[in-house]
């Protein structure tokens, strides 16, 4: 499979799942654009700024996946960055339905452009941005759940102290 996908989310914050699935999009498609959704009426932690640059820091190591923003409809921005494929990461059976009708809708506007699902690598099946960002909230221990400087980033905004972290590359599966 060549071409371009478009990985899409909030991102707040980027997870080392998210990057998982980033990096193994890179086996399938020439290019991957990880766009975070510009939504003003949902209100996040991170500013679309500040997510930006933490998607940024902890990909750099990767020339083909570009970080940028969107609005509006998925297909139609994937339709004007010539993208042939939505990438997204499935974690456990909770995600299916939301997925699921995600996907037949966006098929259902743009029939041009697939869907792709990519396992989500077993160490992060059970975490997601709103759960990581709970437990910072309260002090909970956070390494090698994202990537050192998110972890930096959310003790900040929680007003813990930055020095248990640990800056050890995630295991993998
Ligand atoms: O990480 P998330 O929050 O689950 O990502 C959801 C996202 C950004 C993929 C989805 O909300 C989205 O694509 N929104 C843009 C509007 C759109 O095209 N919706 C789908 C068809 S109605």
């Amino acid at each position: 499979m060549k071409g371009i996908a478009i990985y899409p989310g909030s991102f707040d914050p980027v997870t080392n799942g998210h990057i998982d699935i980033a990096e193994r999009g890179l086996k399938l498609f020439d290019k991957v654009i990880v766009a975070i959704l510009h939504n003003p009426g949902k209100e996040a932690l991170f500013s679309v700024k500040e997510r930006m640059e933490l998607l940024a820091l902890s990909l750099k190591d990767y020339p083909n996946i570009e970080i940028d923003t969107f609005d509006g409809l998925l297909v139609d921005y994937a339709a004007k960055r010539n993208a042939n494929a939505i990438l997204r990461g499935m974690r456990a059976v909770s995600d299916f339905e939301y997925e699921f009708q995600l996907a037949l809708m966006n098929r259902r506007l743009n029939r041009d452009i697939q869907t792709v699902f990519l396992m989500t690598g077993l160490r992060w099946i059970f975490t997601s941005s709103s759960i990581i960002k709970e437990a910072a909230r309260f002090g909970g221990n956070i390494n090698g759940m994202v990537p050192p400087e998110v972890n930096r980033r959310l003790k900040e905004k929680f007003g813990f102290a930055a020095d248990d972290i640990d800056l050890e590359p995630p295991f993998q599966d």
